[in-house]
């Protein structure tokens, strides 16, 4: 009798080992490898005066992302997918990459630092958004010099750290304690009672929260001489370069404008510059005010975005203000990009990679080309559009992103908007 038990066994076990080996053969050759780990520290420009500082490069560099989306990150425990639009470098850094340069500025940098708006021949600024909540412990210290030395420094911007203290002036000198020294030139403070003041007397007011717009409006118009402004929450953060990141948008935005209709008109800079793609609300968001649906026309019309990090052109913080004049003032994350909308203004939407610890993102897109602005660019790759994980309004995988990269030195992280990072320790 033939025993087909052993027979069986004894065919199945060598034909496992082969499956076996050759699956891990398999997963081996899908792994690839980064390609170097190249120490740079070359010059970025031989311009730009060299003993001010080292501006910082990523130590690992690779083909930008793996077959199956998951992205460069070196991590122990999480694999994170890049959702959307892939990162457009093959960059990796690490805590130590991004933030080193400025951990002891020295006195030629600290005074660059200082200087950045002396220079006097910017047209365009970063306005860094906080309020008295803002503890500059020394991890935020960091960003703020990055963004400095990078979007100032380097890219040419003004950099004002725009912030919104109620507070007699000796409390507010005492805030003032809180901020290193070398970037107390470049706080300017204000208060709801100036913001309400400066509004014309037709609008309502209901704070600074609802209404956050207000202060860029301001600040435009109490500066004629920027064309345009990036507003920027306290609690966002970039992985990569700011100067970079910002050439980017332009670069971007410079593509779309050679490729626009022949019925669109699209300015030299964009009017509106958003990082999550515009949404049409639904109809119970709560957000929404009845006058405000009313003067869009309909809910149809109303336009929505989230606020984090937004682009700014005169002709929209002025428009704005006309509509104030007229008595509209509407909840901030739709008065802009619906006031774009109706006034034929262009909202660029630059997508930037997002990363999520599962290969979807919190949501999709949901707007049809035809549903964009008239002059909005319509070769952006809606059906590459995603929206959430790390660029979102809570931090479910914006936080673990980060705090993940900064206690583990050999993780690594692609270039990337985050946004929330929140908590004392962070900022
Ligand atoms: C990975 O997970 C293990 C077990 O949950 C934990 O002990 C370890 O600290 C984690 N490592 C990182 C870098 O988060
Ligand atoms: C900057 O320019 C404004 C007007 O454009 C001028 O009033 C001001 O004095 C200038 N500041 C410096 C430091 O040059
Ligand atoms: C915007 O463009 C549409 C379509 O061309 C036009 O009907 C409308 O009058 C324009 N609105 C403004 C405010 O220019």
């Amino acid at each position: 009798m033939p025993r087909p038990r052993s027979i069986r066994l004894g065919v199945i076990l060598p034909a496992a080992g082969t499956i076996l080996l050759l699956y891990l053969l398999y997963i081996r050759s899908r792994i690839v490898v980064p390609d170097t780990n190249i120490p740079v520290r070359e010059h970025f420009n031989d311009d730009e005066d060299p003993t001010v500082f080292e501006p910082p490069m990523a130590s690992i560099r690779h083909s930008v992302i793996r077959g199956d989306d998951a992205a460069w990150t070196n991590d122990e425990n999480t694999t994170w997918y890049s959702v959307g639009r892939h990162p457009n470098r093959g960059e990796c850094w690490t805590y130590e990459d991004r933030f080193s340069a400025y951990k002891d500025p020295s006195p030629v940098m600290s005074a660059a630092i200082s200087d950045n708006n002396n220079v006097n021949k910017s047209k365009r600024a970063v306005l860094l958004r906080m309020g008295s909540n803002q503890e500059w412990g020394e991890q935020f210290t960091l960003h703020a010099r990055a963004l400095v030395l990078e979007a100032g420094y380097l890219g040419k911007y003004d950099i004002v750290i725009l912030t919104h203290l109620e507070m007699d002036d000796g409390a507010k000198a005492t805030w003032m304690q809180r901020v290193p020294e070398e970037l107390r030139p470049l706080v300017q403070t204000f208060t709801s009672k100036q913001v309400r003041e400066w509004l014309p007397r037709s609008a309502k007011f209901k704070s600074i929260f609802d209404q956050n717009h207000l202060v860029v409006q301001m600040f435009m118009a109490q500066n004629p001489k920027y064309e345009f402004v990036y507003s920027v929450e306290a609690d966002a953060r970039l992985i990569g370069r700011w100067d970079v990141f910002l050439d980017d948008i332009d670069l971007e935005y410079a593509y779309h404008r050679k490729l626009k209709a022949p019925d669109q008109e699209m300015p030299a800079i964009p009017d509106l510059v958003t990082f999550e793609s515009l949404r049409r609300p639904r109809d119970a968001w709560p957000w929404l005010e009845k006058e405000c649906v009313e003067h869009f026309q309909g809910i149809e019309n109303i336009r929505a975005s989230l606020g984090i990090v937004w682009g700014w052109s005169r002709r929209m913080t002025d428009e704005m203000t006309r509509l104030n004049e007229k008595g509209i003032n509407c909840y901030f994350e739709y008065f802009a990009p619906s006031t774009a909308y109706q006034q034929n203004l262009t909202t660029f939407f630059y997508q930037h990679p997002l990363y999520c610890p599962r290969t979807t993102p919190s949501s999709r897109n949901t707007m049809k080309k035809e549903q964009l602005g008239k002059n909005d660019p319509r070769s952006v790759q809606h059906e590459k559009v995603a929206v959430g994980c790390t660029y979102y309004f809570v931090n479910p995988h914006s936080q673990p992103f980060w705090e993940q990269w900064y206690h583990t030195p050999a993780a690594c992280r692609p270039p990337a908007l985050i946004h929330p990072v929140k908590g004392n320790f962070w900022n």
